[in-house]
């Protein structure tokens, strides 16, 4: 029999996005089909497999698959038991950079095909502005009344790598609608982490919420929750870039872009989080979600060049990486090199616009050889990088006998490794990090030469690992 509060929700798609959600919808207590057009994912997911590299996601899967979670390619079925229609289907970039809205739109005609009584359809995937009202535009084509639908928009914050976490203590639940219908099925779905009765429960997965200090949620119409996904995920791919940009600033007058950031965090207008230089931002969403919420300026007839500088910032960040490693080896062709990391960062198994294998790829075709350790991302660097590497079994094997060792991804284990251990495998004890793992005085104590991102080289022999142009007038000597 059916709880009171349950809602019966249908997702569309087992991407990213779709499958936590489906999974953390039944943790909420609802009765959830979770929708997928590949035959082989849903026999997965089925037998059990969770697919994607992310905490908590196989005990969930584990515990309400074949109770209140199930998985079909029968979108129809899903479409008529269901109350709600979360879409959570791919918005890849055109080759102009807009959102590729095809598939939503493929699943709002088989929706409209498959109506039964009303229904809520709620976006999920980020999509640009207008497109809840295409959505309906779509519906009533193919000869929906407008009666028996609302279209929402509820786009989703989480990140790979604490993506179920996220999910069940979000920072904000924004739910863009504007029909009272719409609003109280969704407050209802979402009733028991804006109440926080899902926190006084013995078993809740642990994260920021409580039952005393329950998720916020903001109501607001569809193309302001639009725009606050595209907004949200632009505006922290500019503070990367600025941090970046910054890093750079301090290298060329030796100040220190950690204690920087630090200093800039610690103004809690500005806050800590997203401040950490590197190798630049990847992964599915910031590069594509960057170019989508240019282009949806544009086509409104505005110029949005701040995001443009981003983009380039980004981009120019791999090429000033490949500039240490060229300056701390002189040449490059036969250069033999170890790489710590392929996933675009920590925690996740996902090589999506991984700036690592930018790199890589970059300096293989300079002639080197790449001997790489990654703890979950080796299967799907394979199947990109194929056999062009060597994928080492541990991070020592991958420095052992490399000219240099380079740090591409920030998992933390990397940060505790065995530093003796390291050094004795290398070649010769060059340490590039993309990711300022280590500390540079812990390195100097151990004898490597050691270049970071924003902060001074250490090297027994200076001159050899330092890449930063000189103010005018001044010789390297000079210093
Ligand atoms: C990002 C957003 O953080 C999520 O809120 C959003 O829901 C998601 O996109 C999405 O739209 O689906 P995600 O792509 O999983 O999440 O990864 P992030 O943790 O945001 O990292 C993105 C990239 O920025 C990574 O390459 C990471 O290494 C880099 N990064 C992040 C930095 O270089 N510096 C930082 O300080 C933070």
């Amino acid at each position: 029999m059916m709880e009171d509060s349950q809602v019966r929700i249908a997702v569309i798609g087992s991407g990213y996005v779709g499958l936590v959600a489906a999974v953390c919808f039944a943790e909420l207590g609802h009765r959830v089909v979770c929708v997928d057009n590949v035959e082989a994912k849903v026999q997965a997911l089925r037998a059990g497999d969770s697919l994607i590299h992310e905490h908590f996601l196989p005990e969930l899967l584990a515990k309400h698959r074949d109770v209140n979670l199930s998985f079909t390619t029968s979108l129809a079925d899903a479409v008529r038991e269901s109350q709600a229609i979360f879409i959570a289907v791919g918005t890849p970039p055109t080759g102009q950079g807009d959102a590729d809205l095809s598939y939503v739109e493929a699943v709002a005609c088989e929706i409209a095909r498959s109506m039964n009584e009303y229904k809520v359809i709620v976006e999920k995937s980020t999509v640009p502005v207008y497109t809840s009202d295409w959505i309906i535009r779509v519906m009533m084509r193919n000869g929906i009344e407008r009666k028996d639908f609302d279209v929402a928009s509820n786009p989703e914050f989480l990140r790979e790598g604490t993506a179920v976490s996220d999910f069940l203590h979000p920072d904000r639940i924004v739910i863009g609608a504007d029909n009272e219908r719409a609003i109280e099925l969704l407050r209802k779905i979402y009733a028991p982490l804006a109440s926080g009765t899902y926190y006084k429960s013995a078993d809740a997965i642990p994260g920021r919420c409580s039952a005393e200090n329950p998720a916020s949620l903001l109501l607001t119409t569809p193309k302001s929750a639009e725009l606050i996904k595209h907004a949200s995920n632009a505006f922290l791919a500019t503070k990367i870039s600025f941090i970046n940009a910054v890093a750079n600033l301090c290298e060329a007058v030796d100040a220190d872009i950690e204690d920087v950031a630090m200093g800039m965090g610690m103004d809690t207008r500005i806050g800590r989080q997203f401040l950490r230089a590197g190798i630049g931002y990847g992964g599915s969403c910031f590069p594509k979600d960057v170019a989508a919420f240019r282009a949806v300026a544009n086509q409104v007839g505005l110029d949005f060049n701040i995001l443009e500088e981003v983009e380039e910032i980004n981009k120019l960040q791999k090429n000033r990486f490949l500039q240490k490693v060229r300056a701390a080896l002189w040449t490059l062709r036969g250069k033999r090199l170890g790489v710590l990391g392929l996933a675009f960062k920590g925690d996740t198994d996902d090589i999506r616009e991984s700036p690592a294998i930018d790199v890589i790829r970059a300096l293989q075709s300079e002639g080197c050889t790449i001997s790489a350790y990654d703890p979950a991302a080796m299967q799907k660097a394979k199947a990109d990088l194929g056999d062009s590497i060597q994928y080492a079994g541990d991070a020592y094997e991958a420095a052992q006998g490399a000219d240099a060792l380079l740090v591409l991804t920030d998992w933390p284990q990397f940060a505790t490794l065995d530093l003796a251990r390291l050094k004795t495998a290398l070649r010769y004890p060059i340490v590039i990090d993309g990711r300022n793992l280590f500390l540079p005085a812990t390195m100097q104590e151990h004898g490597f030469a050691y270049v970071s991102m924003g902060r001074a080289s250490i090297s027994p022999i200076r001159e050899l690992a330092d890449d930063r142009p000189l103010p005018v007038g001044q010789t390297r000597n000079s210093r």
